[in-house]
């Protein structure tokens, strides 16, 4: 069979890989292969961001975890780690002088990390630093000296080496045609790289007890956490058609393969309280690698996005071969770990209401940043002459899988829009849910606070402050 190839800029040089397995993470190979010891290992699962790299494409230059990316996933991509970050001449990238300048170089163990995900986010041209330090820890000296860098160097031109890497990618060692499959050497199973859908469905009909790889925010840690053999691999983040957002009339399309990061962005303007749920989905660099798609498949009763998609009214489209289906995405989520999924169907898109005025999205766990729900919240009520005309509620953590809360909305309907309304719906949580006791919660207090959050719907909807970040007197 076929060696699986792999074209890539590592700090500027082109980089053709052949006998590399499809799920050696990009952090050991630079480390183990290479010898660019400056990404560091600090969690190897995403949390710490002390492997962060700069990673570009057509699209523009992001953070990711090195950790959490599989070396398949670079191909036709430029990756800059910290040593690349200074030009050749060792001129120092504006973020390197500002961090120096103001003493945001800390302990050399997150400094890389930390300076990467900042230059990433110099290049597109944010200034939401907090926002964009969630991924990546510090447990010493704290983040003032390092925000103060980073303001500095915000309005400084991106360096010609580093846009340089942009124009390259169109070079014909990058664009050059290779095979979208083969094996990764000796021993290792085989990698498949689709570029569209039908070459997807085609191939993972064949094989369906392969496993699919969108972000690898979740296969990752199977790799190297669990230390397990995912068998034969698809590669999705090439399937271009999987990466569409389009409004169609008053229905949104989102295509499985759109980055937790993308549909963040999108909904800002559409849907502003799914957008701030998904600033706390993880840290930046895991939302620009996360996908929809796999947020849904993998069936997590603690995923962030099914309970609001689930109270937009969300449908699911799902396809084998030819065959397309779709179903109310509720009906997707069986049991614990049980998707009606068959073998050899994937997740194609996921569409909803382009209007929802009255969506809201409340997401609690233990730290505001980077951290998994203990419940999450999806609440859409629309009210019409001063009665609930239709209720859709839907959790996270409150049971095996996200879960509608039927009797609740049961209560809810054709009631008046009145905060006694909603207090006398509040025994009905206990028709609907019996949550689990685990490190997160426990079950009374997941069953009380999923309660509360009804009651902070009312306020919400009445123009109250219901920030957790501000304190109201
Ligand atoms: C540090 C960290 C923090 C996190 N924080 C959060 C959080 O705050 N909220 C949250 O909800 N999640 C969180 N996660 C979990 C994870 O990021 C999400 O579940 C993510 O959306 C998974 O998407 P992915 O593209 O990375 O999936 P992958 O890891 O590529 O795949 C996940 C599963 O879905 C399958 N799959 C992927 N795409 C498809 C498809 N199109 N069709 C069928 N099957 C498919 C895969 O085979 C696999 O079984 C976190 C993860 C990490 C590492
Ligand atoms: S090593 Fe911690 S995020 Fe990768
Ligand atoms: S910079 Fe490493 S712990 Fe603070």
């Amino acid at each position: 069979m076929h060696m699986l190839e792999t074209r890539f800029l590592l700090n500027g040089a082109p980089v053709s890989l052949t006998d590399v397995p499809p799920t050696r993470t990009l952090l050991d190979w630079l480390r183990e292969d290479r010898a660019l010891t400056g990404t560091k290992e600090g969690c190897n699962e995403g949390d710490c961001g002390a492997c962060t790299v700069m990673v570009s494409d057509a699209a523009g230059s992001r953070a990711l975890n090195a950790c959490l990316l599989f070396v398949p996933q670079l191909h036709g991509k430029a990756v800059r780690t910290v040593e690349g970050l200074a030009a050749a001449d060792g001129t120092l990238h504006p973020l390197q002088e500002a961090m120096i300048a103001h003493h945001g170089s800390q302990c050399g163990f997150c400094t890389p990390g930390v300076t990467m995900a900042l230059a990433c986010a110099q290049a597109q041209g944010r200034r939401d630093h907090d926002d964009v330090l969630a991924g990546n820890l510090c447990r010493c000296t704290g983040y003032a000296p390092i925000i103060r860098a980073a303001e500095a160097a915000a309005s400084a031109p991106r360096p010609a080496w580093i846009t340089a890497d942009r124009k390259a990618l169109s070079s014909p060692f990058i664009l050059g045609e290779i095979l979208p499959g083969g094996t990764g050497g000796a021993g290792s199973p085989p990698g498949f790289r689709p570029t569209n859908s039908d070459a997807l469905a085609d191939w993972y009909a064949a094989h369906p007890d392969a496993t699919l790889i969108a972000g690898a925010t979740d296969v990752g840690l199977w790799v190297t956490k669990q230390l397990r053999d995912p068998g034969p691999v698809a590669f999705l983040a090439g399937v271009e058609d999987l990466r569409h957002i389009e409004t169609r009339g008053k229905v949104i399309g989102v295509g499985a393969c759109v980055t937790i990061e993308t549909l963040r962005r999108a909904m800002e303007d559409v849907h502003p309280s799914l957008a701030e749920l998904l600033r706390r989905f993880a840290s930046l660099q895991v939302r620009e690698a996360a996908t929809i798609g796999g947020n849904i498949a993998n069936g997590s009763p603690i995923g962030d996005t099914p309970p609001a998609l689930i109270a937009l009214g969300a449908t699911l489209h799902l396809r084998r071969g030819d065959d397309m289906r779709s179903l109310p995405l509720e009906d997707f989520f069986l049991d614990y770990g049980r998707q009606d999924r068959r073998p050899g169907e994937f997740v194609a898109a996921v569409t909803f209401p382009a209007e929802a005025p009255g969506l809201r999205c409340y997401k609690l766990s233990k730290r505001f940043d980077q951290d998994i729900s203990a419940v999450c919240g999806g609440f859409n009520l629309t009210v019409a002459d001063g009665r609930i005309a239709e209720a859709r509620i839907a959790f996270g953590g409150m049971a095996g899988v996200p879960k509608r809360a039927a009797a609740v909305e049961a209560a809810l309907t054709g009631q008046p829009w009145a905060e006694a309304t909603l207090h006398a719906a509040l025994p009905a949580f206990d028709e609907d849910f019996t949550p689990l006791s685990d490190m997160r919660a426990s079950a009374g207090y997941r069953l009380r606070a999923a309660q509360n959050m009804l009651i902070r719907y009312w306020h919400d909807r009445a123009g109250a402050s219901v920030d957790v970040l501000q304190v109201q007197p």
